[in-house]
């Protein structure tokens, strides 16, 4: 550049300067810049003279129109300024520059030998940030063409569509719309559910926004998908009175805006309420058994999911008789009942722990009871022995025996003698 500048500067003036040496004579020139401006910005076009002995100094557009004739405007257009007339410099400015104004500006001296020097005037449109169409929406399994557009600039923009921080090739087409580029750059992606709301960008880059700048527009999948629906289940198992809430959770792209409850060949119950994804049945009775369907459905494609509810009677489990065996209910459903069943007297022959608890228990059961049986004989013995010997001595000791035991009976068998109190032991066996 420095060494350009040279060569075109120099190298005429001393062309000129020994020119002038030689015929003695005062020797006038003229020198021109070349200008690079954004469109819309201020161009400035300067012409410097050399020697400059009051000649007319002439400037021209590129269409050789004059816009100034020795200071004085020419051209009717207002965006020219004539800021500067000098011996030396003759500056002129050009506000809010088109792409049409670009060309060559003639800086000319009109002598007997006319110099003239042409300063080209360069315009740059650097790219707005660029738009994404979309010429096939997404469905899941599908593919999506996305095209990033950049319509105006000049030099044409260079587009990269960006994704998780790597450049996804595109097809780029450019059209040249006379002084500026439009340009686009189209993907195909596929799509699947997982990718609704994924990130992406699509970047332009231009000479006019400086080394590492770029229009950035970023863009978020949209995905279309057929619902899916669950019913999230209550935990535990439900009793008459309980209160029942199912709710409904569904996915979907667009998301379902309406979610149906129904029951299978039935009508709902009086007391269920729905609102939204919710339902509920409150205080509910056996007459509320079956199957609640919850449905959803998009333009893709419609989800449903059942829930079967069973409700248990609200005593079959304090009282000692447990459910009917004929019911088809799964034994698994009663996940309190097993050790229930074994410590009451009635032994389900469908349930092996209890048989093998009752083999375990039945040897100590009456290995203990036969020495209690003993332990309390000799008691008894013991105590008719003392009561006989101290029969003389009053009565008082009679109450105190009494105290051993809470049951009026046994008073009785006492006062009464041995017979009586052989009724007591088995009452207490
Ligand atoms: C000015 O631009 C013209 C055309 O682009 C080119 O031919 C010329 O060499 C340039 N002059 C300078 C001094 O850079
Ligand atoms: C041209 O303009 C310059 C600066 O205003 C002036 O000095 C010069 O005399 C003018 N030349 C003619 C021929 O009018
Ligand atoms: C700049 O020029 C454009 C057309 O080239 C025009 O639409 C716009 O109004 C101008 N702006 C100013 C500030 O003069
Ligand atoms: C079950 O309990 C509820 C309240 O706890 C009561 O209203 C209902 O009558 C009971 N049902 C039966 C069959 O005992
Ligand atoms: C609904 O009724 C039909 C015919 O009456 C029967 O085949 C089906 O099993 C029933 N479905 C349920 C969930 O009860
Ligand atoms: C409801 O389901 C429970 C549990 O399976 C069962 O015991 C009961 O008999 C059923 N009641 C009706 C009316 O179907």
């Amino acid at each position: 550049m420095a060494f350009a500048t040279v060569w075109n500067y120099c190298v005429p003036l001393a062309i000129i300067t020994v020119a002038c040496l030689v015929r003695t004579a005062r020797c006038q020139a003229v020198q021109a810049e070349n200008v690079t401006v954004l469109e819309g910005g201020t161009a400035q076009i300067s012409c410097r003279l050399q020697n400059y002995d009051g000649s007319i100094v002439v400037i021209q557009n590129p269409r050789r129109q004059t816009l100034f004739f020795n200071g004085t405007r020419a051209l009717k257009d207002d965006r020219f300024q004539m800021v500067l007339f000098t011996p030396r410099l003759v500056r002129i400015t050009l506000t809010n520059v088109s792409v049409y104004d670009e060309g060559g500006y003639f800086c000319q001296l009109y002598t007997d030998a006319t110099h003239h020097q042409v300063a080209t005037l360069s315009v740059l449109v650097p790219p707005e940030t660029p738009t994404v169409e979309v010429k096939q929406e997404a469905v899941e399994g599908g593919e999506v063409e996305l095209t990033c557009v950049s319509p105006r600039s000049k030099p044409a923009a260079t587009l990269r569509w960006i994704r998780n921080s790597r450049e996804i090739p595109g097809v780029v087409s450019q059209q040249d719309n006379g002084k500026t580029f439009s340009v686009s750059s189209t993907i195909r992606i596929p799509v699947e559910r997982k990718d609704n709301g994924a990130a992406l960008s699509c970047e332009a880059f231009h000479p006019a926004l400086g080394s590492g700048q770029k229009r950035i527009r970023h863009y978020r999948l949209d995905v279309y998908f057929a619902p899916t629906v669950r019913i999230v289940p209550p935990s535990g198992i439900l009793r008459e009175g309980d209160s029942l809430s199912l709710t409904c959770s569904v996915t979907g792209n667009p998301l379902p805006r309406n979610i149906q409850w129904s029951k299978i060949n039935d009508t709902l119950p009086e007391r269920a309420e729905i609102s939204g994804p919710n339902l509920q049945i409150s205080r509910l009775s056996q007459s509320h058994n079956g199957t609640y369907l919850c449905q959803a459905q998009n333009n893709y494609g419609r989800a449903a999911d059942h829930y079967t509810l069973l409700v248990y009677d609200n005593v079959s489990l304090t009282s000692t008789v447990p459910p009917t065996p004929s019911t088809t209910q799964p034994i698994t459903s009663y996940p309190a009942t097993p050790t229930l069943l074994t410590s009451s007297f009635v032994p389900d022959p469908k349930d092996p722990g209890a048989v093998v608890e009752t083999h375990s228990a039945v040897p100590y059961a009456v290995i203990g009871g036969v020495l209690a049986l003993l332990v309390f004989t000799v008691i008894c013995v013991l105590i008719v022995t003392i009561w006989c010997s101290v029969r003389q001595k009053g009565s008082y000791l009679t109450h105190e025996a009494s105290g051993l035991d809470e049951h009026g009976e046994v008073q009785e068998a006492f006062l009464n003698g041995n017979d009586a109190s052989q009724g007591k032991k088995e009452y207490l066996l």
